[in-house]
């Protein structure tokens, strides 16, 4: 039972989660859309599953985790995953583990400005990509930020030529803003990304069309660039 003292204040949008007082983790929303899928806390029985998750090439390539990825990142990530909750503020990260007919999947999670924008963030394990799963899970969670949490502005990013998850964007109805060298900080240098952003009243289906004629190029960029950039 976590009371007052704690500050478990979420003041995204006065009025609506302002003064809530978070309980860990009965309070913390589970997010189903009514079939297999749902979006709940992390748990320590996750923990092998996030390791296996964490040491995948296109992780490693395509995220900020550390590498080596180990148990003990692991076991510090499931404690990061409970204090979001735990210790909410208006800019405490919401971090959901998705889950598939009740497996261990993935994560995904976004970090609000505390002024109504929010950046999303996600990720899954090999066993569960190739169906489309980060697309209804996006779905559930822009359906919370832009509904309960307040949200007005959710931004995607990503290293050039990461086309999942420009595609998982895209089904959601993000419009890409541009690609901008050097955005996304790697551990291993800059590398060039997309960024593309949803406001709360935008359509969530695809604002451009896909693919485009030439092939898988999203947004309209030159097939000619290559698959992706190079760190700078
Ligand atoms: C990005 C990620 C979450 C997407 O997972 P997913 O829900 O399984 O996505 P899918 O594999 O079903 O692909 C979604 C769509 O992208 C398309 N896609 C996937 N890889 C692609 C590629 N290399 N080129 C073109 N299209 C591709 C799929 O065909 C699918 O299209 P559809 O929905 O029209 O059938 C997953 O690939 C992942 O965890 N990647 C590693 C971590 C990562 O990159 N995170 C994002 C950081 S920004």
């Amino acid at each position: 039972m976590v009371g007052p003292e704690n500050g478990l204040l979420c003041g995204a949008m006065p009025g609506v989660l302002a003064a809530m007082v978070l309980r860990f983790p009965d309070d913390v929303p589970v997010l189903s859309d009514g079939g297999s899928l749902v979006l709940r806390t992390h748990r320590p029985e996750d923990l092998p599953a996030i390791v296996e998750q964490c040491v995948d090439p296109d992780m490693v390539r395509y995220t900020t985790i550390p590498r080596p990825y180990t148990e003990r990142n692991a076991q510090e990530f499931l404690e990061l995953a409970g204090s979001s909750w735990t210790q909410h503020t208006s800019t405490s990260r919401r971090i959901w583990a998705v889950t598939n007919e009740t497996r261990f999947a993935g994560t995904i999670d976004y970090r609000p400005s505390g002024h109504g924008t929010a950046v999303v963030g996600f990720g899954l394990h090999p066993d569960h990509r190739g169906h489309g799963l980060m697309s209804r899970a996006l779905s559930l969670v822009l359906d919370y930020a832009f509904g309960h949490d307040g949200q007005k502005l959710m931004t995607w990013r990503a290293i050039v030529g990461n086309w999942g998850s420009a595609k998982t964007a895209w089904h959601n109805g993000f419009r890409l803003e541009g690609r901008v060298r050097g955005l996304c900080v790697q551990p291993d240098g800059a590398f060039d990304g997309w960024i593309a952003t949803l406001a709360r009243e935008d359509p969530r289906t695809p604002c451009q069309p896909w693919p485009w004629p030439t092939g898988h190029q999203p947004y309209g960029i030159d097939r000619a660039e290559p698959e992706q950039s190079r760190p700078r």
